[in-house]
């Protein structure tokens, strides 16, 4: 008895001891609510999961531009583009990266056809999920990697032409928020 709670408690110390030094993972750019014209290139930067005791594998970058439906079988489960799959040098698990993100991507111009039968179709002011899966470990026994999901919106072909009306808009909301 004394032993099955001697277990769980420092299976519950283990788990918060790791959580405190598990980084958040996160898109810092581009940032929620940043327009992006089709066939702009754009800042890129994710901050990993890794840190002291987590260690991160590959994460990948996928732009949803339909969310995704539930998870079951389904031809129309989701729209949207894959930027890659990169890596972060983050030690002992990967001690230097050999598939860095770059620092800037090129946002596809969907109006395009794709080629083949994929043709393409323009959109404007659309809100388009740009999503990173990263695979983790933090010591815990996982069948797998762990897979993290960060997400940040922004605004694909953007037509509003009024900067100080959106100027306003944005000083209007922090004031209200405050
Ligand atoms: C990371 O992805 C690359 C391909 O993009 C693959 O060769 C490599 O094995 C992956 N690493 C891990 C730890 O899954």
């Amino acid at each position: 008895m004394f032993l099955k709670f001697a277990t769980s408690l420092i299976l519950a110390l283990t788990s918060s001891f790791t959580s405190i030094h598990a980084a958040t993972p996160a898109i810092i750019l581009p940032e929620n609510g940043a327009k992006i014209a089709p066939g702009a290139q754009f800042a890129f930067k994710y901050n990993s999961i890794a840190d002291y005791s987590v260690s991160s594998y590959n994460f990948t970058v996928v732009l949803f531009t339909q969310p995704p439906s539930p998870f079951r079988p389904s031809l129309n489960y989701a729209a949207g583009y894959t930027f890659g799959q990169f890596d972060v040098a983050n030690y002992p698990a990967i001690p230097y990266a050999r598939h860095p993100a770059p620092p800037y991507f090129v946002m596809p111009d969907f109006s395009k056809s794709l080629g083949g039968w994929g043709a393409g179709e323009s959109v404007s002011n659309a809100i388009f999920y740009l999503a990173v899966f990263e695979e983790y470990a933090n010591g815990q026994p996982s069948v797998g990697p762990r897979i993290s999901l960060s997400i940040n919106e922004i605004i694909y072909n953007s037509i509003d032409t009024d900067e100080d009306q959106n100027l306003w808009d944005s000083e209007a909301q922090a004031a209200l928020s405050l």
